[in-house]
């Protein structure tokens, strides 16, 4: 069902140092910030050969990863994103098997443009696994 990693996503404490280190110490193409307001975060992308890394900050009141950093004030991996054909094939066997959707259930639209759900890290061996459409 799973395909390629499309990404991992690290929450970060300082968005600026992290892009410069991504950029200047490991020599990575990072690019600019971008404000996810319907998602509550500031992502920073940073493109490698096989895979992305996604740099995460908080945006707003009621950001989603604000406690995640505060129980994680280094930073550390929020989740990672499994690319699949068809979203809501996956998530209907996904959900027959007993594995738990977040929110709604229904797919919101993500950070590259593309539909996603997040699945309970409880149901994933402690680690919050997204689902991108692509
Ligand atoms: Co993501």
């Amino acid at each position: 069902m799973i395909g390629r990693l499309n990404h991992v996503a690290i929450a970060v404490p300082d968005l600026e140092a992290a892009a410069a280190q991504y950029r200047d110490t490991l020599g990575a193409e990072v690019g600019a910030p971008q404000d996810e307001p319907d998602h509550g975060v500031t992502v920073v992308f940073v493109t490698l050969p096989n895979t992305k890394i996604e740099f995460l900050y908080p945006l707003g009141e009621n950001s989603p990863i604000a406690g995640f950093l505060e129980k994680n004030p280094s930073g550390g991996i929020h989740h990672i994103c499994y690319e699949v054909d068809d979203i809501i094939d996956a998530r209907d066997k996904l959900m027959a098997s007993g594995a738990r959707v977040l929110g709604t259930g229904e797919p919101k639209i993500g950070a590259h443009g593309k539909p996603v759900l997040f699945l309970h890290p409880k149901d994933f061996t402690g680690t919050l696994v997204e689902l991108e459409q692509v």
